[in-house]
């Protein structure tokens, strides 16, 4: 959604082929079927470069295939890469006319694109790649809630290519975003995204680590991240202790790499230890509140923000889902808010109470749990509480007057 519609608003024309006739519908419409901060302006903005549709005949007309299909887990933590074939078989049969560049941008486990997508291509469409037609592998480092941002203004593009003119055509497209491009094989690219994604979650996990000791040692881990953060080498960003990190990316590509080294036979020791951390971590907030609480059996829990983290509807690898499920174990109560999550964990728990305001989630509960860092929870009347214990996993709540506060490391 964010790649198509930013390419059109630099005057590119847009199709986008998607199985989902409802997504379809809503695009036709100028609506985003996801929520990101000034996407549905964007789309409104270009709806004459816009199309969307169910039928790959669409693609007739493309000088660039854009592939930004879901690369989910499997059970097993591997890279689920059935929608990856899928959407090379119908390309591959499209593959006619005019030559035409098809770029994986899906974060795919190094060798995917030369090693699958291209022999599908090739297979199904008869040609030769690099002869016939043009494959290359593009990863994409937006974050979400600031994708359209971070789309705009990349810090680089990396472009995994195969063949001159493929590179050129995409040197071109990517040229209004005046970004450094950084060209080198599909398997290199490939693996840039994981080793990028890698290593912020690492920072994340070692946040976290420093701001679980902080918290047994009485010392504020914000205060020591800012200093550290100063430090040129390491920059400030990701080092906010917190509930842990989830999200569409980190936890599926961290499982992805590492469970893709085992079966190369290397056991990836510091990012198991990094998913380790983050398994825990949510888990802490449970303690906590057992801890000001006691028992949950029958206790009201308000959890507050359920998105993965603010500017998102996104609830995939969310914190809170770790969390609601540890409450239900356990026979709390759960009343849930949050400002533009609700209706995606719908349908994951309907055991729980969804509440349309702050207040209404709170009310007489015995405990609230801060999840999300959305920013309304930074001043809440918690007044209106059964008991006023509240447990910030984002460090959001600025007043704390009386309440009974507790962060998770700090
Ligand atoms: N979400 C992010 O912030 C982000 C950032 C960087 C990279 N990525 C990568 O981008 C890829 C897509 O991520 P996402 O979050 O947009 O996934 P998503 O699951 O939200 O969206 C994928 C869409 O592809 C559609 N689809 C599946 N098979 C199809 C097919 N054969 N033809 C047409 N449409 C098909 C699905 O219906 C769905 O709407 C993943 O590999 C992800 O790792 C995502």
């Amino acid at each position: 959604m964010v790649t198509g519609t930013c390419f059109a608003d630099m005057g590119n024309n847009v199709t986008f082929i998607e199985l989902e006739e409802k997504k379809v519908e809503k695009i036709n419409n100028a609506m985003p079927p996801i929520h990101e901060e000034r996407l549905d302006e964007l789309l409104r903005k270009n709806m004459e470069r816009i199309k969307a549709t169910v039928d790959y005949d669409a693609l007739e007309n493309a000088d660039i295939i854009f592939i930004c299909v879901g690369t989910p887990s499997m059970e097993d933590g591997s890279i689920d890469l059935s929608y990856i074939k899928n959407t090379a078989e119908k390309i591959g049969e499209k593959l006619k006319g005019k030559w035409k560049t098809v770029v994986v941008k899906s974060t795919v486990t190094p060798g995917t694109t030369e090693g699958i997508v291209v022999p599908i291509l090739e297979k199904i469409s008869g040609k030769k790649a690099g002869r016939d037609f043009g494959a290359a592998m593009n990863p994409e480092f937006l974050r979400e809630g600031k994708a359209v941002k971070d789309f705009m203004n990349p810090d680089r593009i990396v472009l995994g290519v195969m063949e001159k003119k493929s590179e050129k055509m995409l040197r071109k497209i990517y040229e209004p975003f005046h970004a450094p491009i950084f060209i080198t094989k599909p398997s290199t690219a490939e693996m840039i995204k994981y080793a990028s994604n890698a290593l912020l979650a690492t920072k994340i996990s070692f946040s976290n680590e420093i701001g679980n000791l902080c918290k047994i040692m009485g010392i504020d881990t914000y205060e020591v991240m800012k200093a550290v953060g100063m430090d040129h080498r390491i920059s400030p960003h990701f080092l906010n202790a917190g509930a842990g990190f989830g999200g569409s990316c980190f936890p599926k590509d961290l499982r992805a790499i590492v469970s893709m080294a085992k079966k190369k036979g290397y056991e990836m020791e510091l990012l198991n230890s990094v998913m380790n951390v983050n398994e825990k971590q949510p888990l802490r907030m449970i303690n906590l509140l057992e801890k000001h609480i006691g028992k949950l059996k029958e206790k009201r829990v308000a959890v507050l923000g359920l998105a993965f983290k603010k500017g998102t509807d996104d609830i995939r690898d969310s914190r809170a889902i770790v969390v609601i499920q540890e409450l239900l174990k356990r026979e709390a109560y759960v009343s849930a808010y949050d400002p533009l999550a609700m209706e995606n964990m719908k349908k994951m728990f309907g055991g729980i109470e969804y509440c349309s305001t702050i207040n209404d989630a709170i009310k007489n509960a015995d405990a609230c749990l801060i999840m999300t860092d959305w920013d309304e929870f930074s001043s809440i009347n918690f007044s209106i509480m059964k008991k006023p214990v509240v447990i910030d996993g984002r460090r959001v709540v600025k007043d704390k007057r009386g309440i009974i506060y507790e962060g998770i490391c700090w």
